[in-house]
């Protein structure tokens, strides 16, 4: 067993049996699938990323965990290639060799722990915890699952496991921190890659396009819709058309991210699309990125995440109304409409309690901006922190934002 799969065992009520399903292929269109996103939970207890598995734990005289895997006929191996070995999933999820077996034997093994006939192996099972968070709710095959052995065995209490499991991933270990920061670093280098050449782009689709090249020639993947907005395009805060000719007066916006064993990047950075901000484009850039950075200096275990939230709105507001943007500190909320981070990890949004109070370990994304539309202008710097004892590390601090910096940079 893995030091995480210890972990959530020794929060598991006694007798209970948990499942967690990697997940499985979704149709896109007749013939073909959509890419196979592997259930993130699954994936930080085992480390395998792949579909129609299920691990099964077992918390009851003893602790066992057991994985079911799909395995591949010599016919279908042809078209679609191998599947790992049983060693190679015990190498990856340190689940003994003995406890893994093909996903045909999960019903029976299940029956021999829960039926009428069970062997009582492990004592009485009397709870089953399963992962119920997934959005897709409906379909999920944990929802079958759940209805399945609601069914068969109606004296077991079913519970949600997902509350568990969120708790643990809150909290960054290591073997975390290590994935993310490369993500961030393949993020930096395709984002100077971008500024060196920003002079060539006619479109923003040349940016993203350039982005996606140089992510996935340094084994990254994307971690969520890239964002590349230009001059007024910048307001709206998810705008991912991404395919508008560049004025190169204006500023354009990328909200984007490299990602890295499943860990994902989140970097918003702002640039003049000509290498040289505008005095009024500076005035705003260097309020926004005040805040970003002012924001990193103060925060640290003790706040909550709404004092982090409306600390970063208050100096927005004050320094707006210094600016002349607004002539009262409320009226910022037309400037600036989203919160002030989130939560990063094996998600984007990373999956956490937001009642929780800010701890050592937790990654956040610090992302502050200004959406002025009237002025063909939106500016979001964003970076990602971990927080520490005492305050925190900013893992974005090389990926350049001060104005001299950036100017120097496109212009070399
Ligand atoms: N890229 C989405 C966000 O920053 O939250
Ligand atoms: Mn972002
Ligand atoms: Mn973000």
């Amino acid at each position: 067993m893995n030091k995480r799969i210890q972990t959530l065992m020794h929060q598991l009520p006694s007798q209970s049996i948990a499942l967690v399903y990697s997940g499985r292929l979704i149709s896109k269109t007749a013939d073909q699938f959509f890419p196979f996103e592997v259930n993130r939970n699954y994936y930080y207890l085992t480390n395998i990323d792949q579909p129609n598995h299920v691990l099964v734990l077992i918390k009851g005289t003893e602790e066992k965990a057991f994985l079911f895997v799909e395995t591949r006929t010599k016919a279908r191996e042809l078209w679609e290639g191998k599947l790992p070995t049983f060693e190679d999933y015990h190498a990856l999820s340190s689940i003994d060799l003995e406890a893994i077996d093909t996903i045909e034997n999960l019903t029976i093994f299940l029956e021999h722990q829960l039926g009428v006939t069970r062997d009582q192996k492990y004592g009485n099972i009397v709870n089953m915890l399963l992962d119920l968070s997934l959005s897709d709710r409906m379909t999920s095959p944990e929802v079958v699952f759940f209805e399945k052995y609601e069914k068969l065995y109606p004296e077991l209490n079913i519970l949600p496991l997902q509350f568990i499991l969120k708790s643990m991933r809150t909290i960054k270990d290591e073997l975390e921190v290590k994935p993310l920061s490369h993500a961030i670093d393949i993020t930096k280098v395709a984002l100077e890659t971008i500024m060196k050449n920003m002079h060539t782009f006619q479109n923003e689709r040349d940016i993203e396009a350039m982005f996606k090249y140089e992510v996935h020639k340094r084994q990254g993947g994307i971690a969520f819709h890239t964002i590349v907005a230009s001059g007024h395009h910048a307001t709206v805060l998810h705008y991912e058309h991404n395919d508008a000719f560049l004025n190169k007066s204006e500023l354009v916006l990328l909200d984007l991210g490299a990602s890295y064993g499943k860990y994902n990047a989140d970097i918003s950075r702002t640039y003049p699309i000509n290498g040289k901000f505008t005095p009024r484009q500076k005035a705003l850039y260097e309020l926004v990125l005040s805040v970003n950075e002012a924001i990193i200096d103060w925060v640290k275990p003790g706040y909550s995440i709404q004092d982090f939230k409306q600390k970063g709105k208050d100096l927005l507001a004050q320094g707006a109304l210094e600016l002349g943007l607004i002539s009262k500190l409320e009226d910022i909320t037309k400037y600036y409409y989203h919160g002030l981070g989130h939560h990063l990890g094996l998600d984007v949004h990373d999956v956490c309690d937001y009642d929780r109070i800010i701890e050592p370990g937790m990654v956040l994304t610090v992302e502050p901006g200004l959406y002025i539309e009237e002025e063909h202008i939106g500016i979001r710097i964003e970076d990602d922190i971990l927080i520490t004892e005492t305050g925190c590390i900013n893992l974005s601090k090389d990926i350049i934002k001060s104005v001299s910096d950036i100017e120097s940079f496109m212009n070399k």
